[in-house]
């Protein structure tokens, strides 16, 4: 097949990725693209998928003309919006390695030796959980995913107790500030989810009262409780240990989900913030948010990871060998809800192995640092207050006499002049929701002037 060959073209080719790629990752600085529309962007492309193709030089030219800079770079030191993301240079240059390798990653009989490095990138994820021994997990494809994961074998764990509830349909607790995919995941397996009101931390005692408020039968469908460690909007760290303690006496799921805030764990500034983590009965961490890895990595680790296995293991005849004798080893597949998979924990596990896990802890307590930094220049400014103390790595702040519509067009104005990505949030004041704006940072490479020239823009 030609599309297969090796061929001069392809060289090229090769040789114009590489370069592409080289200057992307060595660029610190890259243009902040800005979205054009659909149809603007069909004028300037045209039709890309034709019976003959364009060609590979034609594709990839529109791709770094049009394509890119109508993108965003995530890893901008000015883009502040969201999550942001940083990953190392290592660790996509590993992301291109890892795609050449085509390996694949649901099993161990094919994917024993990558699957063998991803597993100690993993060991090290957990034990900055401090979790018992035996507690494991595996990269998702992100947060989403893990907490699905997660809360598919909450589930399943708590009907396996009581085959009456076989359809019984359960019930998550999680507080309000809990990130959007919980609600989205709970739709996705039919759960109702019970929603505790807090502007600070969801705490045990809080978790407790919820329980108390319940129906005899409602109570018994309660299969697991959600804190957050780090809420994406403010940074706010759970009570762990209060949630923890009410899920053992009343032998209840605890999920962490710490997608966002689960790099801090490697921050000895604020490791005692997620103090009693380490009795959760599953965790989520994102090494594509704090931990400096390309998209799209997540991870889900499990206290007893046998009930994950019993969940999600997929059986199929033309599967059986993989859990055969000769073929036994750790199946990634096993323990999540996605079967065929690329080994998404591999550049992680080189930008570790490169780098050691020191340079990591100093990567993520720059964020923390920026943050406090942001703070203070923010108290400084007549103009603007701080709506609350810094948290972790985000700064939720308000500009004195700006209405909604002043943030939105703020926001578009340093877009498009290639200034910023800072986006506005809402902040629940009292009974109303009010709108404000956030820095979340994640970039090391941010710097203090990046601060200033932003909040400048504001004056
Ligand atoms: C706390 C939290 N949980 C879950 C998610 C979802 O993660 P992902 O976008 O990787 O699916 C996010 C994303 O920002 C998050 O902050």
């Amino acid at each position: 097949m030609k599309m297969h060959r090796l061929d001069i073209d392809l060289v090229e080719m090769s040789l114009d990725v590489v370069k592409f790629a080289i200057h992307r990752i060595t660029n610190a600085r890259p243009v902040l693209g800005y979205p054009k529309s659909e149809e603007e962007l069909r004028r300037l492309v045209g039709e890309t998928i034709t019976p003959k193709g364009i060609g590979g030089e034609k594709a990839f030219s529109l791709f770094k003309e049009v394509l890119m800079k109508a993108s965003v770079p995530i890893d901008h030191p000015r883009h502040l919006a969201f999550v942001p993301a940083s990953p190392t240079r290592a660790a996509v240059l590993f992301d291109l390695v890892t795609s050449a390798a085509n390996v694949h990653g649901a099993f161990w009989l094919e994917g024993a030796g990558c699957i063998f490095a991803e597993n100690q990138a993993m060991e090290w994820l957990v034990s900055l959980t401090g979790m018992p021994d035996g507690a494991f997990g595996v990269f998702t494809s992100g947060g989403t995913a893990a907490n699905l994961s997660a809360m598919v074998t909450a589930r399943e764990w708590w009907r396996s107790k009581d085959k009456e509830k076989e359809h019984t349909r359960g019930i998550v607790i999680a507080a309000r500030t809990a990130h959007s995919s919980i609600k989205a995941m709970a739709k996705v397996i039919d759960a109702d989810v019970i929603l505790v009101d807090t502007d600070g931390p969801f705490l045990g005692s809080q978790f407790t009262d919820t329980l108390e408020s319940l129906s005899p039968v409602d109570r018994e469908r309660v299969f697991a409780v959600i804190a957050t460690g780090g809420t994406t909007n403010a940074g706010i760290v759970d009570d762990l240990s209060g949630i923890a303690a009410v899920c053992e006496s009343n032998d209840i799921w605890f999920h962490c989900d710490a997608a966002y805030g689960g790099g801090a764990l490697a921050a000895p500034s604020v490791r005692h913030l997620f103090d009693g983590i380490e009795r959760s009965d599953s965790v989520t961490i994102d090494p594509h948010k704090w931990l400096f890895s390309p998209y799209d990595c997540g991870a889900i680790i499990y206290k007893n990871p046998e009930f994950a296995r019993q969940t999600h293991t997929q059986e199929g005849s033309y599967l059986d060998i993989i859990s055969d004798e000769g073929a036994r080893g750790f199946n990634p597949a096993d323990y999540q809800v996605q079967l065929t998979r690329r080994i998404r924990g591999l550049p992680l596990w080189f930008s570790l192995a490169m780098h050691g896990t020191d340079r990591y802890t100093e990567a993520i307590e720059r964020g923390i640092e920026l943050a406090q930094i942001a703070g203070k220049l923010i108290t400084e400014c007549e103009d603007m207050e701080l709506v609350r103390e810094p948290s972790l790595s985000c700064v939720l702040f308000r500009r004195k006499g700006w209405s909604p519509s002043d943030y939105r067009d703020w926001t578009y104005k340093n877009h498009r002049r290639g200034i910023a990505l800072v986006a506005p949030t809402k902040w629940k004041v009292g009974e109303e929701f009010e709108t404000v704006t956030r820095f979340c940072f994640i970039n090391p490479d941010t710097t203090e002037e990046d601060i200033r020239i932003i909040l400048f823009t504001m004056m």
